[in-house]
């Protein structure tokens, strides 16, 4: 969603806060904008990428303290008005904001009463002018006195960075709902909505909690919480390098990501797996063991893809730990007020750790009296840092759009949980335990070799690259994989596409079935292969054209094919790992055919932060 950089310090802040929003860009990318004071404040803003707004710039926005937005339109479409920074009728405050203001259309009517003009259709141009009115009314009053006092009124959630001209020694931000940190630098500080923005200039990083606001100056910050009482934060070190930030080489991020995949699920299992003895080592669930074992439900609240690797863990827990298992979409978990009781644990899966309606769910679920477990890749993030306990990815930043690295890592980790739940509850044999852990340990050698098949996918995107709709069908482990495969093409190349589980195919979509009508089946050797010739036939029988995800065991599946991904085989429980690679690179090639921008596809963001 919308992204936030800030920067006090001796150096250029309109420099730092353009590369910064550069590498937020994915997170939303319809507009940007800077704030920066030299004397007067100076406001730039412009509909389109961070690259436009940088060209724009001149000696007028050069100074040492500055602000700046990438945008993600909610209210007002993106033009260059609706672009923050939102400023005060004096025209020396701006403000940009990440999140949603929930109750601005009775704060408007009232300041409207006021005198107050508006000039935008935005939420956000709301806080300014709130802020401005609290300062007109209380003459003297301080800065952060004023956006605490302001903030008072506000229902909904930001993350805010504030500036005032005749304050020019501090920014002021302040969080709820909407991730925000501190970089903590010598001689220089800033603020960011996501770690990528400050990891060039400093290690060392402050998170803010919800209701917290902070007092930023060049060689210091103070953090108070929603009393104004002036809070101890812990310093973290962060954990993301430069490289990991860049292409290095690859056309897109996204292509970069899914190559990483031997290396990003090596990085995931090491130090868990110890072949030799079949144990799994999860030192985040170590505090919680009891529960697992004696759990009798567990719910799976999520979103997007994390939500399809929730479905390969129901598959996962109820085959492996025999535990019945409820995945829910996050953003509907909360609305049925559900009914949790002792022996629920919910696990919330989430790439960003970030995204509202999980971290909405898993709240809900905590204050039910649920253990709250996070599976998580971005380290030290708002779900990893409230859940009871969790397990990291250890995937590095994601930083196309469309996830990738996220899905084989949230998959990876759910194997782990499965296994590890059905060791503790004796629910697996000690043979079939070593089996799959060996299984596992050698994935990342297999994802590998599946990547060596790229050419062979790139010609089947080549054939397909304007083809109207996909079907992708799956059974078992392979159904949510059909899933994920679908999305993913929507996503990046705006094909319609559907995934559905292989025999509900006769329940409706194949009547779509045509001789024009690519349909991926996704055939991995497991114990519904049978059934899947079946469908194949099926299809066939209708002219589709049958692009098989498939293992060159699988003769059968192979010979009936039109065109083939070739995977190696694995464990049945496994397949999903290596299934989704194909899946993954042929949305890719057909994306790049299009002429689209595989990382940031329109009207996509990869954080979702408002509800
Ligand atoms: C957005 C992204 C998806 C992601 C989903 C959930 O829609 O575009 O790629 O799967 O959010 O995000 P999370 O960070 O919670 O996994």
């Amino acid at each position: 969603m919308c992204g936030i950089v800030g920067y006090i310090g001796n150096k250029q802040a309109k420099d730092v806060v353009i590369k910064g929003l550069k590498r937020l860009e994915y997170r939303g990318y319809d507009s940007a904008g800077v704030a920066v004071i030299n004397g007067a404040l100076s406001v730039k803003k412009c509909k389109g990428k961070v690259s436009v707004l940088e060209k724009k710039l001149g000696t007028s926005e050069n100074g040492n303290i500055g602000i700046g937005h990438t945008r993600w339109a909610t209210h007002g479409e993106p033009n260059d008005i609706n672009s923050h920074p939102h400023t005060s009728t004096t025209g020396k405050l701006a403000v940009v904001h990440n999140g949603i203001i929930e109750n601005y259309g009775a704060l408007k009517q009232k300041l409207q009463k006021e005198g107050y003009e508006f000039y935008s259709e935005t939420d956000t141009e709301i806080v300014a002018k709130l802020i401005e009115n609290m300062m007109d009314k209380n003459p003297g009053l301080d800065l952060e006195d004023a956006v605490r006092l302001s903030l008072v009124q506000i229902n909904g959630t930001y993350g805010l960075a504030i500036l005032h001209e005749d304050h020019p020694d501090k920014i002021i931000v302040a969080r709820k709902g909407s991730p925000l940190l501190i970089g903590v630098g010598e001689g220089e500080m800033l603020v960011a909505s996501d770690a990528s923005a400050v990891a060039e200039y400093t290690d060392k990083v402050v998170y803010l909690d919800d209701g917290e606001l902070a007092v930023i100056t060049k060689d210091d910050y103070q953090v108070l919480n929603s009393h104004d009482i002036e809070l101890t934060k812990e310093v973290h070190e962060l954990a993301v390098s430069l490289e990991e930030i860049e292409k290095g080489g690859y056309p897109f991020f996204m292509l970069k990501e899914i190559f990483e995949q031997p290396k990003t699920v090596a990085d995931c299992l090491r130090g868990r797996l110890n072949v030799e003895e079949g144990t799994i080592n999860l030192g985040g669930l170590s505090k919680v063991t009891e529960e697992l074992k004696n759990a009798k439900r567990i719910i799976i609240a999520a979103c997007g893809t994390s939500w399809h690797s929730g479905l390969v863990g129901e598959y996962l827990f109820e085959w492996l730990a025999k535990i019945p298992v409820e995945v829910e979409y996050a953003s509907e978990f909360r609305y049925k007020d559900p009914i949790l009781g002792e022996g629920d644990v919910v696990f919330v899966i989430s790439q960003s750790g970030e995204t509202a309606d999980t971290l909405a769910a898993m709240r809900e679920a905590k204050e039910k009296g649920a253990t709250t477990l996070g599976i998580v890749n971005v380290v030290g993030s708002t779900i990893a840092r409230e859940s009871d306990g969790g397990v990291y990815l250890h995937a590095g930043p994601e930083i196309g759009v469309a996830s990738t690295k996220a899905f084989t890592g949230q998959v990876t980790v759910l194997i782990l949980i499965a296994l590890k739940m059905a060791q503790l509850r004796n629910t697996i044999t000690e043979e079939k335990s070593k089996r799959l852990i060996k299984a596992l340990s050698e994935i990342p050698e297999k994802i590998a070799e599946t990547l060596k098949h790229s050419d062979e996918v790139k010609r089947i995107a080549d054939l397909f690259t304007y083809a109207p709709n996909f079907l992708y069908l799956g059974r078992s482990y392979s159904f949510p994989v059909a899933l994920e495969g679908a999305l993913k093409l929507k996503e990046i190349s705006y094909i319609h596409a559907e995934g559905y589980p292989a025999a509900e195919m006769k329940h409706g979509p194949i009547a779509l079935i045509d001789d024009m009508m690519p349909v991926v089946v996704i055939a991995a050797t497991n114990h519904t292969s049978d059934k899947m010739v079946s469908n194949i036939e099926e299809v066939r029988a209708r002219k589709g054209r049958i692009i098989a995800v498939t293992s060159p065991e699988n003769k059968e599946v192979k010979e009936l094919a039109e065109f083939n991904c070739t995977i190696p085989e694995t464990e049945d429980e496994l397949t999903p790992l290596l299934s989704v690679i194909p899946l993954q690179l042929l949305s890719y090639y057909i994306a790049v055919n299009r002429g689209c921008n595989v990382d940031q596809p329109r009207n996509l963001a990869k954080s979702v932060t408002v509800e």
